[in-house]
């Protein structure tokens, strides 16, 4: 078993709210999240899939078939969006924690991936702080 990982970056909006909180209660909780007129992350995205490689190629999928899949079905869908307001895969009223983002990115990956497995997507928020969803 081999794995490999691709590397994406994008940039977006989002705020941490729960409707029913006061606003007192939702900045207690979510902090700098909770910014009434939103904030925004340069998100880096980790995708790694598994697989043996092919005889042939050498590969476990093409590169750049990988690449186009995590263009086409997160990058451009995100980058540059407001993830509560823009996007249309994002369920309304779902928080839009780094866990929820992982998972939502992991649900529009998994069916594009036919020559090996889709093993983890790890999506780092920041620096300090990164969540990994293994499906
Ligand atoms: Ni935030």
């Amino acid at each position: 078993m081999v794995f490999l990982t691709r590397r994406s970056r994008f940039n977006a909006a989002h705020k941490l709210w729960v409707k029913d909180w006061s606003d007192e209660k939702n900045m207690e909780i979510f902090g700098k999240c909770a910014n009434p007129n939103f904030h925004g992350h340069n998100y880096t995205l980790y995708v790694t899939v598994k697989g043996e490689p092919d005889p042939v190629t050498g590969m476990l999928i093409n590169a750049k078939d990988l690449a186009a899949i995590i263009k086409g079905e997160v990058i451009d869908k995100l980058d540059h969006k407001n993830l509560n307001l823009d996007v249309p895969f994002i369920p309304e009223g779902m928080q839009t924690t780094c866990e929820n983002l992982a998972i939502v990115i992991w649900q529009r990956i998994h069916p594009k991936i036919q020559q090996c497995q889709l093993h983890c997507v790890r999506l780092e928020e920041t620096e300090n702080i990164y969540t990994e969803y293994f499906g």
